[in-house]
């Protein structure tokens, strides 16, 4: 039976700090940052004291920065004591789960506004202990022992996807362009520069050190250097997986009934779906994520939509394979298509399902809890025609968010309807 909210719940506000690696911040600062820009997006203000819970996605600030029990601290660090502060932890879903626990609290009647935030901060620690921090989100009797970690994982998923559909491993390569491509013009993004530019910075350093200068055909040669994009986990090179990254995001939801007190421009939320599923080794297939479909199914029954009514989608693409498995997952393509689709431009900002125009994990990148949450802040930029170099032509209606969290154990899937 398809479950509608009891109550309509619109987003009327979003903010996010820059992500990338910040030496000198604490996560309280991003949030700060995200929150800012959050009061100055909503329409006709806001009063604070408005605010009556605060739900935070953060997968571990106790690991990352030695720092547990976030959310009520971030709430008193931005003014918001005593309100209901709850911390949300579904690995790299949990930005998107803690939207979900919102607009549920939201429709329940139980609260009118609540605000939203997503959070982490993971570049305090060395590299292997943020893969290894990371990895606690993994099964650590099933999966952990067979001496994998994230991008294992996925290289894994990746090895059977495109064993199973015949697949061409170069579309790999092509999600990471078009996502650099995207990311390039997103002020926000953590790598604010597309392929060429960053052959070329490496072209500029040869030369002022002295170096022999590297001679690359094209973008596809530069993908293809093992020097230049080293192997991380065959088949997923460097170009292939998000980074490590800082960042916050927020945004504000109402009670439909109250919207006009905030916005004459709401994004409704129209739909919401959340699976979950055990470990690689219980799965039949690893081509594709069941709990993704779960939760799209329930996203898109709630809304009564198909995804051929989806104008463009922000989705999970921690890994590149991530991306592709995801827009099949999502129904965009039929199973076995969605590498074909990436290799034939179709989710390119002006093909016919544009994915990931922030930049996505890969560019924008992807500090974990607040992944969920900065997703919205593009479908809020998309959706209000303020997205600037990669706004979408014709301002588009409707769109959706996909976060996964771990390798698929949890997923969780949004749908916002522009109603202005
Ligand atoms: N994509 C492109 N370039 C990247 C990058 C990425 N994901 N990560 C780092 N770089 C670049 C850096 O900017 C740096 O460039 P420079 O030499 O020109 O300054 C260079 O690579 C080395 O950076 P460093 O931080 O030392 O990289 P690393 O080897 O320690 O880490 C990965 C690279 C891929 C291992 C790391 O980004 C990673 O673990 N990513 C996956 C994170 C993850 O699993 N998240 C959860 C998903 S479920």
């Amino acid at each position: 039976m398809t479950k509608k909210l009891a109550r309509g719940v619109a987003v009327v506000g979003v903010g996010m700090s820059k992500f990338g690696a910040f030496p000198d911040k604490t996560s309280r600062d991003l949030f700060v940052e995200a929150y800012q820009e959050l009061k100055t997006s909503v329409q006709k203000g806001f009063n604070p004291n408005d605010i009556e819970a605060f739900y935070m996605g953060n997968f571990s600030s106790d690991q990352f920065e030695r720092q547990g029990h976030l959310a009520p601290i971030v709430a008193s660090w931005i003014g918001l004591s005593p309100i209901a502060s709850v911390r949300i932890e579904d690995a790299c879903a949990s930005g998107g789960v803690a939207l979900r626990q919102a607009v549920l609290g939201i429709a329940s009647g139980q609260y009118d506004v609540v605000l939203v935030g997503g959070l982490e901060k993971m570049t305090d620690l060395p590299g292997a202990q943020v893969t290894d921090a990371l990895a606690s989100a993994a099964d650590t009797m099933f999966e952990i022992p067979a001496g994998f970690t994230f991008p294992g994982f996925y290289a894994a998923m990746a090895t059977a996807y495109m064993n199973e559909h015949n697949g061409d491993l170069d579309a790999l390569l092509k999600v990471g362009i078009k996502n650099h491509v995207n990311g390039a013009l997103n002020e926000k993004a953590q790598f604010g520069q597309t392929i060429p530019d960053v052959m070329a910075g490496k072209v500029a350093k040869a030369i002022q050190k002295g170096l022999p200068v590297p001679e690359w055909k094209d973008e596809m040669d530069f993908l293809r250097d093992p020097k230049a994009n080293p192997m991380i986990a065959w088949p997923l090179r460097l170009f292939d997986c998000s980074p490590v990254s800082d960042g916050g995001a927020a945004v504000l939801l109402v009670a439909e009934d109250l919207v006009a007190k905030y916005t004459d421009q709401p994004i409704f939320v129209i739909g919401t779906g959340q699976a979950s599923d055990g470990s690689l080794p219980e799965r039949a297939s690893l081509s594709h994520v069941p709990s993704a479909v779960g939760a799209g199914e329930q996203a898109y029954a709630m809304a009564g939509k198909t995804p051929a009514e989806i104008d463009f989608a922000e989705v999970h693409d921690c890994f590149t394979i991530a991306e592709i498995m995801a827009t099949e997952d999502l129904g965009f393509f039929k199973p076995g298509e969605g590498w074909k689709a990436a290799m034939d431009g179709k989710t390119a900002r002006d093909g016919e399902k544009p994915i990931n125009t922030s930049g996505g994990l890969k560019a924008k990148g992807h500090p974990v809890g607040a992944s969920g949450v900065a997703q919205v802040v593009e479908v809020w930029k998309q959706l209000h025609g303020t997205a600037g170099a990669r706004q979408l032509p014709g301002t588009p209606r409707i769109g959706l968010t996909h976060n996964v969290g771990g390798t698929g154990q949890t997923s969780v899937v949004h749908i916002f309807e522009r109603r202005f």
